[in-house]
């Protein structure tokens, strides 16, 4: 069974079962401050997992595609991926522990045809320190669950992760008692970092057992479900959602208990073909047969750069399709850094040449199955990736070119001549380091430092510059007026709204106690325009838009960001552009050098209490706050 018909069965069993098929979220988080992509199927539903009813009902169910960039270090090794796909099943207050494990059993032994003999379980030992029980209910299910399969399940209570790579398992050991480090699920990891109001609780996991030739125990000790090695394999993980953390620190039990189910898609599709590499799948073979073929290299003798290449591109092609382009600053550093790490690995290949056009197409047709309400913007994806394609390879190419130049001229490079090609030219320290070792010239011993405290140095002033630049008006930096801050730029995006598209800023003055915002307009405003512009400014405030920042370059600003400013001629060559609302469509979007709060809902009340004239057509708008 491949990968897309294991994702459909699912979804038909959990449907049989009695759950609605829920649209999944799209990847790229807008206005989430604590994290930059959607990595689990839970995240979106956080609000109906502290008990809000959910439209659809109390069993839901979906296909959640999830990133987790945290991992993009293990990416090379046969099981991570910073991309994949989550199936997930949710009980909102309604079945609980037997319901699930009796569920997740039946489909990977009955749907995905799985043997029983190869999966293994783990369950929570409990936590004395928080007063939370260890999870003899789970256990006592999985060992009714395994006999009914007319097997013998025994119990090891093996706590930590260090004391099964010692002990290993015994026979007949087929479920196993961990800490809170491997069989506690909340966004941050364990008990001690839960997050403060996130829902959370004890978890039993699934393994997948590809055999004891697998392990490898001079490099991970012995093998046991939690440890590292190709031997066992987590294909699922219940989570049994029943606790809160309190401000306090405490944990305290949720009114309704929920279940949350995710499995990864992939590692499911790779134990359905008995392989330990989740890159030998149906989603993942046709990208690394293409790499070879390009490369005419083989993938057993570059497993680790194939691996990478494949995964990134994914990545990449899921956020372009999405939307998002590459850029400097938070989520779309994250793509760039992506398809940067994805070129570097192919040259690792030999390929030096654009290569994107060549891949993206079919991991774009791995997709198709998505619902076009995430994949908005499929048909400009392979563009957008072909031309940061494009830019670093003319980045690189210069790089080299300088290094080159550099090198003719002194025999050993310093930290600060490294330092220069990454700043000038874009030129990646990594890079220079192995290109310098490949051409054979020395650096000097202690090149590392030199690059970082030339980086530190450039980092200060340009602190200092961007404080003289953009000071702008902002008499400090502290709460109050920070809030005030934002809600100019709402006013001037609503005075462009209702009075004049070709209204613009001529001066402005944030205090913590008010705002005062002087414009073009060739009268003076009714009691009417300044109400609606009041209420526009407030309807914003209540939706509660986030806010967000990146760097770019200030043609693009300019042009095609269409970004207002007020003094274009004064700008650095790379800018700050702030952003409110959707990022496709904002509703505001200045040159800033910020700082403005992360979501609009914040700001207060917003008051006009004047509006006068400040000099011959320009007006003049003083505004309060009220909380
Ligand atoms: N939310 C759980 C996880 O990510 C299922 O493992």
């Amino acid at each position: 069974m491949d990968a897309s018909e294991i994702r459909k069965k699912f979804l038909d069993f959990q449907v049989k079962k009695g759950h609605k098929v829920i649209q999944p979220a799209p990847l790229v988080l807008e206005g989430d401050p604590t994290t930059l992509f959607t990595g689990s199927g839970m995240q979106p539903l956080l609000p109906y997992l502290l008990g809000k009813e959910h439209p659809e009902g109390k069993r839901l169910c979906d296909a959640q595609p999830s990133m987790r960039l945290q991992d993009i270090e293990d990416v090379g090794d046969p099981r991570h991926t910073t991309v994949f796909e989550m199936l997930g099943n949710w009980s909102l207050g309604d079945y609980f522990k037997r319901e699930q494990i009796e569920n997740f059993f039946e489909f990977l032994t009955q749907v995905v045809g799985l043997d029983p003999e190869k999966i293994y379980v783990t369950c929570f030992i409990g936590n004395e320190k928080y007063g939370i029980p260890k999870d003899t209910e789970a256990a006592k299910i999985w060992q009714e669950v395994f006999k009914k399969a007319g097997i013998e399940a025994k119990i090891a209570e093996i706590g930590s992760a260090a004391e099964g790579d010692k002990r290993g398992i015994k026979p007949g050991e087929r479920i196993f008692f961990y800490d809170d480090h491997e069989n506690w699920w909340s966004r941050g990891g364990g008990c001690e970092s839960t997050p403060i109001g996130d829902p959370c609780g004890p978890d039993s996991e699934v393994f997948y057992d590809f055999g004891e030739d697998k392990q490898d125990i001079e490099k991970y000790g012995l093998a046991h479900p939690a440890s590292d090695g190709a031997r066992f394999m987590e294909i699922g993980n219940q989570v049994f959602m029943q606790y809160r953390r309190l401000p306090d620190g405490t944990f305290s039990e949720l009114e309704k208990k929920n279940v949350d189910f995710g499995g990864g898609l992939e590692r499911i599709a790779a134990a359905a073909i008995g392989s330990f590499d989740v890159f030998k799948i149906s989603l993942m073979r046709p990208i690394i047969e293409k790499l070879e073929e390009i490369s005419g290299k083989s993938y057993e003798n570059n497993t680790d750069e194939m691996r990478v290449i494949a995964d990134h591109i994914r990545g990449a092609y899921l956020l372009a399709a999405q939307g998002l382009v590459p850029s400097n600053k938070t989520q779309g550093y994250a793509m760039r850094r992506l398809v940067r790490r994805a070129i570097l690995r192919a040259l690792d290949l030999g390929i030096s040449t654009n290569f994107l056009s060549e891949i993206v197409p079919i991991v774009a047709s791995n997709y198709e199955d998505l619902p076009d309400s995430i994949l908005t913007h499929r048909e400009t994806a392979l563009d957008v990736l072909q031309k940061e394609e494009n830019a670093f390879r003319k980045t690189l190419n210069r790089g080299l070119k300088e290094l080159g130049k550099i090198s003719k001229n002194s025999k050993t490079l310093s930290g600060q001549d490294l330092f220069k090609l990454q700043d000038t030219y874009g030129f990646p320290l990594e890079l220079s380091v192995e290109e310098c070792y490949r051409q054979g010239i020395e650096l000097t011993p202690e090149y590392k430092k030199e690059f970082d405290e030339a980086l530190k140095e450039q980092r200060e002033r340009s602190q200092t510059a961007s404080k003289g630049m953009f000071k702008g008006g902002l008499e400090d930096h502290g709460e109050q007026t920070v809030k005030y801050h934002t809600a100019t730029h709402l006013l001037l995006a609503a005075l462009q709204k209702i009075i004049s598209p070709d209204i613009v800023q001529r001066g402005s003055n944030t205090t913590s106690e008010r705002t005062r915002f002087d414009f073009n307009c060739d009268h003076k405003l009714t009691p009417e325009e300044i109400s609606a512009v009041e209420s526009q400014v407030n309807e914003w405030i209540s939706e509660d838009l986030p806010v967000v920042f990146d760097e770019y370059e200030k043609a693009y600003a300019r042009d095609t960001l269409k970004a207002h400013g007020q003094f274009w001629d004064k700008y650095p060559d790379i800018l700050k552009v702030y952003t409110i609302g959707i990022f496709d469509n904002p509703i505001s979007r200045e040159v800033c050098g910020g700082p403005h709060v992360e979501h609009t809902g914040v700001i207060g009340h917003f008051k006009i209490v004047k509006e006068e004239s400040s000099a011959a057509g320009i007006r003049r708008i003083k505004a309060v706050l009220e909380n």
